[in-house]
Parts: structure tokens; C-alpha cells; sequence
């Protein structure tokens, strides 16, 4: 599987992403502890996944996390602790990874899909309040690309409704909103750390993070053959699965959670040199358009998306340059295949934007040079497509 680029250039000029960089950087710190591990034999839980763990809670301001095999397993995990199951209702965004909505499908439960906002591609207050019926459980509020959305509104629209709120904050290590970091707001918030990620293994793993302590031990049952604390090796109190962080790549995950502030903070400069210099090509109308960013929100730049109206010709254009690019999502949620089923209406922004999302390089090692000839050569390609009236995504 590709880091999701999308991108075929052999070696790019710009590449999407560069995780080498990010594990060369990492490893001389790490190499004694992953040796001694690796050499030792011991590779399931233990000591570095313990600490990993805490020093994942402190970071996102809870005070339980759990080591889990990916961040799906995290949603799956999160719901079928709530209870979550066959008849309930879990609202969704439209625009996410598929794997917020199939987790509602695997836990049983029905994912209602709302349609987003059309300057951040975030659930709104509005799109929330209108997917809520009487079967309604949960929301999963997802900070997609990077950004959280309006939690304070979303969060008084769940609690009058009387539903489980969860993060699904797979793209959103180190995020904030109005102060406060993502995975603080939920009953529990789900992590990605799939390599691609800001905090990312070299592997799956993932996290789920909580403040409730009864749920964190019935996640942590349930991700463990249904095992609890302190009982023997085989006594098993309810059905569980095996999805469990390892402990070599707790051992990398905490030592790349030291950079990850540095690294932030490199996306968020690149980011403004994005928006800096794309922003005064002055296009008047919506051949180029930037995603919107609150004041509000720490962004953390998972993913630095605009929109381009002929997307797939603009895209063409900047490979043959050598400049490697993604889409995230090219197909909205209810428009997969297996997911058809539950949608119920139109959802025009996730549908409209679905044809024009276009994701471009960013990484921390990304150079200020690779940012200017990204927004060089994307320019001069949005032009030449206007010009010649190549097609319009639809
Ligand atoms: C928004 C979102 N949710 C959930 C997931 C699932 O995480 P994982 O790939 O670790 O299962 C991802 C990862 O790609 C994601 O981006």
C-alpha cells in the first residue's frame, strides 16, 4: 500500500511525503532501547507500551490511553465499549476515510452521514443538529486534514440530544481548539498512528484516549481476548479480539512524540507559505480555492488540501513535473459501495468538493524551495486548464 499520494513518479521533485526522514531523525535516540528489545524477545505489552500509553494521555490532556492495532480498531473498540450496537444510530461526516463509517457498520450500529462545511470541510452545529433522530447513540466528530471543528456548539447540540460524543482524531495529533487538545473533548477519541500520520509507526497501531476510567479498562478487555486486569492468562470475562500496540513500536512512537511539537510547527509554517503565496495569485473565481482555517483551532496540517475545479487535469499536469499530490477523498462515504445503503439524501458540499479536493506535499522535512515551485508550478497548471476549458470535475 501506497502512504496515500496516489502519486506513480519514480523519484518525484516533490514528493507527498517522506517517512525516511522522519525515522532517520528518530532513530539514533531510539536504536539502544529498540535493540534491547528486539534482541530480548519480549514483544507484546510490557514496559514500553506502558509508557508509551502514559506519556500519550499526558500529552492529549486525559488520563487513560489505550494501545490499540490501528485506528480503526480504535472506533470499533471505542463503540462496542459504549455499547453501541444493532439499532443505534452513530452520526458521520460524509467527507472523512472510510474507516469512521465502516467501524459503526462492524460494530452493528447504522452511521447517519452529514454533509460538511463548505470553507473547512468540517461537520457544522447545522449538519449535526438535522442527522439526529430518537435511535441516535453517538456522533463521531472527525478533525479531518488536521483541524477540529466547532467543538463547543457541537458538543452543547450532543449533550442536549443526550449522545455519546467521540473524536475521531486519527488525523489530529497535537490539535486544539479554543486551548484545549484533541482527544480532551470526547467520552474517548480515537489515534491513528499508521505511518502516514503526524505520529506515525512503521506499521498499524493506533490509540484510544479517555478520562473514564471504566471504559478504558472495558476497551482495554476488549482489545485483549476479552482479558481484565489481573485476571490469569486464560480467564476471559466477555468476547474480545486481539488488537494490540507492540511494544517496538511504542518504543518508536515515543521517540518520534518528542518531535512531534517541532514537527507541528514546521507544518504550520508551511501551511502559511501555502496560503501566503497561493493566496495572492489572485483567482477571482473558484478555479483554486484554499480550505479555511479558525483562529480557533491549533491546525495541526496533516494534510494541506485546496480545491480545484478541473482537479484531475491541474493534478495530470503538476506529475509530469514530478510533483506527487493525493486526494482526500476522491468518493464521499455514502457514495462507497457497501455504504450506499444508508444514505438517505444529497449531501452537496461533500459531493461538490469530492471532485475538486487536492491534497499537496506536506511534510516536516518539506523545504521552503519544494513549497514555492508546488505553488509556481500548481498556478501556472490551474491557468492552463482554465484556459483551454479542459473538463470539470464533477
Ligand atoms: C479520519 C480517519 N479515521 C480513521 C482512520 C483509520 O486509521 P487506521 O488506518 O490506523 O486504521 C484513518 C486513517 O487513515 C483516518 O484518516
Amino acid at each position: 500500500m501506497n502512504q496515500g499520494s496516489g502519486a506513480t513518479n519514480e523519484s518525484p521533485v516533490v514528493p507527498f511525503t517522506d517517512l525516511a526522514a522522519m525515522a532517520r531523525e528518530v532513530w539514533p535516540e531510539i536504536a539502544p532501547d529498540y535493540l534491547t528489545r528486539l534482541l530480548g524477545g519480549a514483544y507484546i505489552g510490557g514496559p514500553a507500551v506502558t509508557a508509551f500509553e502514559q506519556e500519550w494521555a499526558a500529552y492529549c490532556g486525559v488520563d487513560h490511553a489505550i494501545g490499540v492495532a490501528s485506528g480503526t480498531d480504535a472506533l470499533q473498540l471505542t463503540l462496542t465499549a459504549l455499547g453501541i450496537g444493532p439499532g443505534d444510530e452513530v452520526v458521520v461526516p460524509a467527507n472523512t476515510f472510510i474507516a469512521t463509517a465502516a467501524a459503526v457498520v462492524r460494530a452493528g450500529a447504522i452511521p447517519r452521514f452529514t454533509d460538511v462545511s463548505d470553507d473547512m470541510l468540517l461537520m457544522t452545529p447545522h449538519t449535526l443538529a438535522e442527522a439526529i433522530t430518537p435511535h441516535t447513540r453517538a456522533v463521531i466528530i472527525v478533525h479531518l486534514y488536521g483541524q477540529m471543528p466547532d467543538m463547543a456548539s457541537l458538543l452543547a447540540i450532543a449533550q442536549r440530544a443526550g449522545i455519546a460524543v467521540i473524536e475521531d482524531a486519527a488525523q489530529a495529533h497535537g490539535a486544539e481548539w479554543n486551548g484545549r487538545r484533541a482527544g480532551s473533548f470526547g467520552e474517548a477519541a480515537c489515534f491513528s498512528f499508521y505511518p502516514a500520520k503526524n505520529l506515525g509507526a512503521c506499521g498499524d497501531a493506533g490509540a484510544v484516549v479517555t478520562s473514564r476510567p471504566e471504559l478504558a479498562d472495558r476497551i482495554r478487555s476488549l482489545a485483549n481476548h476479552g482479558r481484565s486486569n489481573g485476571d490469569s492468562h486464560y480467564d476471559h470475562g466477555c468476547i474480545g479480539t486481539n488488537s494490540r500496540l507492540d511494544a517496538l513500536q511504542a518504543i518508536l512512537l515515543s521517540g518520534k512524540l518528542a518531535h512531534l511539537d517541532t514537527w507541528t510547527e514546521r507544518r504550520i509554517a508551511l501551511a502559511c507559505r501555502y496560503r501566503d503565496l497561493l493566496g495572492s495569485h489572485q483567482f477571482t473565481g473558484t478555479e483554486l480555492r484554499l480550505t479555511g482555517a479558525t483562529p480557533l483551532a491549533r491546525h495541526v496540517y496533516h494534510l494541506f488540501v485546496v480545491r480545484v475545479t478541473r482537479r484531475d487535469s491541474v493534478r495530470a499536469k503538476l506529475a509530469q513535473r514530478g510533483i506527487q499530490t493525493g486526494v482526500h477523498y476522491p468518493v464521499p462515504c455514502h457514495k462507497q459501495p457497501p455504504l450506499r445503503r444508508f444514505a438517505e439524501r444529497p449531501l452537496p458540499v461533500a459531493e461538490q468538493s469530492a471532485g475538486e479536493l487536492l491534497s499537496l506535499p506536506m511534510f516536516p522535512h518539506l523545504t521552503d524551495r519544494q513549497v514555492d515551485l508546488v505553488c509556481e508550478s500548481l498556478c501556472e497548471a490551474v491557468r492552463a486548464a482554465t484556459a483551454s476549458s479542459e473538463p470539470v470535475n464533477v
